[in-house]
């Protein structure tokens, strides 16, 4: 169990769908001791027992815009697990209206929001629990494809990907310093809470599918699985990068469906 031993944060889980939900069920099997947190109330008792069913009691309220909820997340994890080996940051939010329609409308609130939530939340959450993370530590988070390549509807999302990704970076860079790795999955379209804000996200989801070289769509154990190579002490060399989990759908340089001069879909191989 290469997680024996290992004890960490996981921020992100709203239900047994989601991505942090896949992540926490393989660390709990490769030996890990965790802690989550909710978001608000009506969250908290669908996190709670997901909670116990990966044998913890500790479950903190955190939301990543309070500034009492940060400053307070690392005495909690000190009085119940001690110091930590790994932070799990699964955490993005956009309102509704800004994934869909034209990017060019995205207002200055939205724009904020989203950032805000989705990438700022990485440098404030890694600073707050960094009294208490260890050295030789983890800080893993999600990004998606439409941060560095256009995907209908993703929008604000997407410049927020770009966004996470960059800072990634930065903080691989200071960090590295404490022998802190900081990496970052860049997952393939699953379908869950924050999935279904996004306009057309069958589409999405269906395209992936056909043209990915695993001609499937990854679930939240194959994100899971990766994500124990990137926590665990078999990525010790490795901090910065952004590791693909999307059965290889980003290394298309073109589809492998397309559409014929009559509106039907054909393989592109066959298009004239
Ligand atoms: N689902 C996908 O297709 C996909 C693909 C690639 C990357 N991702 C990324 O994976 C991460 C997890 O998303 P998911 O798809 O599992 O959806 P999800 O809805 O299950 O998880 C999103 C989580 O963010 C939390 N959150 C939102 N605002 C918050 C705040 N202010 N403070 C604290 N927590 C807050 C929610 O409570 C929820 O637990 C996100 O960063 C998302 O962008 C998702």
């Amino acid at each position: 169990m290469i997680m024996n031993g290992k004890k960490g944060l996981i921020v992100g889980v709203a239900n047994a769908k989601s991505i942090a939900y896949g992540i926490a069920e393989q660390c709990h099997k490769q030996g890990a001791k965790l802690a989550f947190t909710f978001l608000n109330d009506a969250l908290k008792k669908r996190v709670e027992p997901i909670a116990a069913e990966f044998g913890s009691k500790f479950v903190y309220e955190l939301d990543v815009n309070n500034n009492a909820h940060l400053e307070t997340i690392a005495d909690k994890i000190k009085a119940d697990l001690g110091e930590i080996d790994f932070i799990v940051h699964a955490v993005a939010y956009a309102p509704k209206e800004a994934l869909e329609g034209e990017f060019i409308n995205t207002t200055k609130e939205a724009f904020d929001i989203a950032m805000g939530t989705s990438v700022y939340s990485l440098l404030s959450l890694t600073r707050a629990v960094l009294p208490v993370l260890k050295e030789g530590g983890s800080v893993l988070t999600l990004s998606y494809l439409g941060g560095p390549k256009f995907v209908p509807h993703y929008n604000v999302m997407g410049v927020a990907k770009a966004a996470l990704e960059s800072a990634v970076r930065y903080l691989a860079h200071d960090l590295g310093a404490k022998n802190i790795r900081v990496n970052a999955i860049s997952a393939g379209p699953i379908k869950t809470l924050a999935a279904s804000g996004i306009g057309d996200f069958r589409m999405i989801l269906r395209y992936n599918e056909v043209n990915s070289p695993l001609k499937r769509n990854v679930s939240t154990e194959d994100v899971g699985k990766s994500a124990m190579y990137l926590l665990s002490d078999l990525a010790s060399g490795v901090t910065g990068e952004i590791h693909y989990v999307d059965c290889g759908y980003n290394i298309m340089g073109m589809a492998d469906i397309a559409v014929d001069e009559n509106g039907n879909t054909i393989l592109a191989m066959d298009a004239k």
